[in-house]
């Protein structure tokens, strides 16, 4: 007998429960209470017993959880069968209590948000506060967005280094938050300032780092007169409200095709620990960025003479695995409440 065989005895088990207790309750006299036990609990022809004696077909591992499972709704069924008979005698005493009413109530369950969307939601509500809008755009998206239109021929390294997932219609799942920056600049004329967060999609290894589903935020802002000045001062601004007061910030050069220039950006945390010594993080990567590629804006009919913008991307999984101190990615993604319900927040 398989183990769906002893599943199966034990879900029997629950409806004969179910059963029971709705026959002792509806049982009107003591004969018709009588009456039930032997149905239920009889020896001989009782519908537990009739289960119980099938447990020698089932192999030596199924045995006990089946054997627990009976002996409980047996327990259960003569508690109940005990407690009505005294009622239908009249007796004046209140049925016996069967649960222990001195332990603490149960909470109830309450839903938390994921971790990364409360960092997603921390970092959106820091930018908004600086001014920026939210924006969204498509999941699936065409090469030209994804690619061309920011500035990355097709047949450029930037592009083989985000290869993604193609549908069978042409499109293909986004490699990057960054398509929505065009598509906002051809709807919106600047000054424009957004902020978009979504999933992005790379043929990416599954491992501690990196997930082929992900999540980033991008942020740009076109207006005349803006400089790397204010990328700086804003994304400073950024990271000492996020990581606190001390945090420092540092822009390393680098290249993306759609900003010139370009820079990785990486923050230190200046702490105090208990003792009151200041200790400091390393540096640590949290996002690319750069002075939006003049290429880009002209593509768009944006005059570049008069208009300049910026424009950043950070993966807010990365954010909050180092907040957390969360050592594998992989534990956001898998859904293991154990995990989640450690950032539950009330
Ligand atoms: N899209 C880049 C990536 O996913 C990140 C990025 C870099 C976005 C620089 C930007 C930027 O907006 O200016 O690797």
């Amino acid at each position: 007998m398989g183990a769906q065989q002893s599943g199966s005895l034990i879900d029997d088990l629950s409806a004969l429960e179910i059963e029971g207790l709705g026959a002792v309750e509806s049982a009107g006299t003591p004969e018709a209470l009588e009456a039930v036990r032997v149905a239920f609990l009889g020896r001989k022809d009782g519908k537990v017993s009739g289960i119980l004696r099938r447990l020698g077909e089932l192999s030596a591992e199924e045995r006990p959880p089946v054997g627990a499972a009976a002996n409980r709704v047996r327990d259960r069924l003569q508690s109940a069968l005990d407690a009505r008979e005294q009622a239908l005698r009249g007796d004046a005493e209140a049925p016996p209590i069967l649960d222990d009413l001195t332990l603490p109530a149960r909470h109830r369950w309450i839903g938390g948000r994921h971790p990364i969307t409360q960092a997603i939601d921390e970092i959106v509500s820091i930018f908004r506060s600086l001014g920026f809008t939210l924006a969204r755009g498509p999941e699936a998206e065409t090469e030209w967005y994804n690619f061309e239109a920011l500035n990355t021929p097709l047949d450029h390294p930037a592009a083989d280094a985000q290869d993604t997932f193609y549908l069978k219609d042409g499109h293909l799942l986004r490699s990057h938050t960054s398509p929505v920056q065009v598509r906002v600049l051809e709807r919106h004329a600047p000054p424009v300032r957004i902020l978009a967060p979504g999933m992005v999609y790379r043929r990416d290894s599954y491992d501690a780092t990196h997930t082929p589903a992900f999540a980033q935020i991008e942020g740009l802002a076109v207006d005349e007169g803006l400089s790397f000045v204010d990328l700086k001062a804003t994304l400073g601004e950024f990271a000492r409200r996020y990581w606190g007061p001390g945090t420092r910030v540092r822009f390393r050069p680098s290249f993306f095709p759609f900003t010139e220039p370009s820079a990785e950006v990486d923050v230190k945390r200046v702490l105090r620990n208990p003792k009151g010594d200041t200790v400091e993080t390393p540096w640590i990567e949290i996002m690319g960025a750069g002075m939006v590629d003049p290429a880009v804006l002209e593509a768009l009919k944006i005059d570049s003479e008069r208009y300049t913008g910026f424009a950043f991307g950070m993966g807010p999984g990365r954010i909050a695995l180092l907040r957390h101190g969360v050592p594998d990615l992989r534990l956001f993604y898998e859904n293991d409440v154990r995990f989640l319900s450690q950032f539950a927040r009330p």
